[in-house]
């Protein structure tokens, strides 16, 4: 039986929005005393548990949170698809090659910055990153590419043939302003060009849910909110409730 209003035929044409749970920050504590507490292999299970879609896990040059070892232990045990998120360097694309995870997202790193700052230079960059995704495609693992929501880097994702976008929601999560528009304009432009649209950086309880809502958005990657809420609550009912936001403002 189904309670509440009844479904539109509109709101039965959007498809849910997926939940990727980042866990690099359950690694950054880990390290920080050298031991092996807390695993960030037992925070992947917890998010799966609190109903996550699935895991990203960034590693990156410098090894400063996720490891080697944790992304074959996530490779080897998880139900739910990984999403390897990494620089486009040589060293990178090897380890993926071997490793095989459902998903690499594509982002720039730099060694001194705190976070992935702003979203990848495609446009920029469009002949090293083409022989980058070949590779890893051949591999059969899908490419999304981290990009800011501006036009020119979206035609460039597809030019190079990337599956997926996801689209750098720091701004949005920052207070910036216009940035709604042009994430709404990112994320129309880039399914009309046949690309999967994902988001994420800086979302929260808060303001995810405009986010959510946008409907050619089929998937979220979030971390570093989800890790800190976890600390009062638990894992597991924080990725609950942040499903159950991005379910309502799907549905409305
Ligand atoms: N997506 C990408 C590509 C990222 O680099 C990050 C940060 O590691 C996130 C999503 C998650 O951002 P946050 O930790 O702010 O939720």
């Amino acid at each position: 039986m189904m309670f509440g209003k009844k479904k539109t035929a509109s709101s039965a044409l959007v498809p849910p929005v997926r939940l990727g749970v980042n866990i690099d920050h359950v690694a950054t504590l880990r390290n920080a005393r050298g031991g092996a507490h807390p695993d960030p292999v037992r925070a992947a299970h917890e998010a799966v548990r609190g109903g996550a879609d699935g895991i990203t896990a960034h590693l990156r040059e410098d090894r400063r949170h996720i490891r080697d070892e944790d992304l074959v232990r996530l490779r080897r045990e998880l139900s739910v698809p990984l999403n390897m998120e990494m620089a486009a360097t040589e060293e990178m694309v090897s380890l993926a090659e071997t490793l095989r995870p459902h998903a690499c997202c594509i982002v720039p790193e730099r060694r001194e910055e705190v976070t992935t700052e702003g979203g990848l230079d495609v446009a920029g960059s469009q002949a090293q990153l083409l022989t980058y995704i070949t590779r890893v495609k051949n591999a059969g693992i899908r490419v999304s590419l981290f990009i800011d929501p501006d036009p020119v880097q979206i035609r460039a994702a597809a030019a190079v043939g990337a599956s997926v976008v996801e689209l750098h929601t720091g701004a949005w999560a920052a207070g910036a302003d216009g940035e709604m528009e042009r994430l709404k304009e990112a994320a129309r432009l880039a399914a009309e060009l046949g690309l999967e649209v994902h988001a994420g950086h800086g979302l929260s309880f808060g303001n995810v849910a405009p986010v959510a809502a946008l409907p050619q958005i089929r998937e979220l990657n979030i971390g570093h909110f989800l890790i800190g809420e976890a600390v009062f609550d638990g894992l597991a009912p924080v990725v609950a409730r942040m499903k159950t936001l991005m379910g309502a403002a799907r549905r409305k």
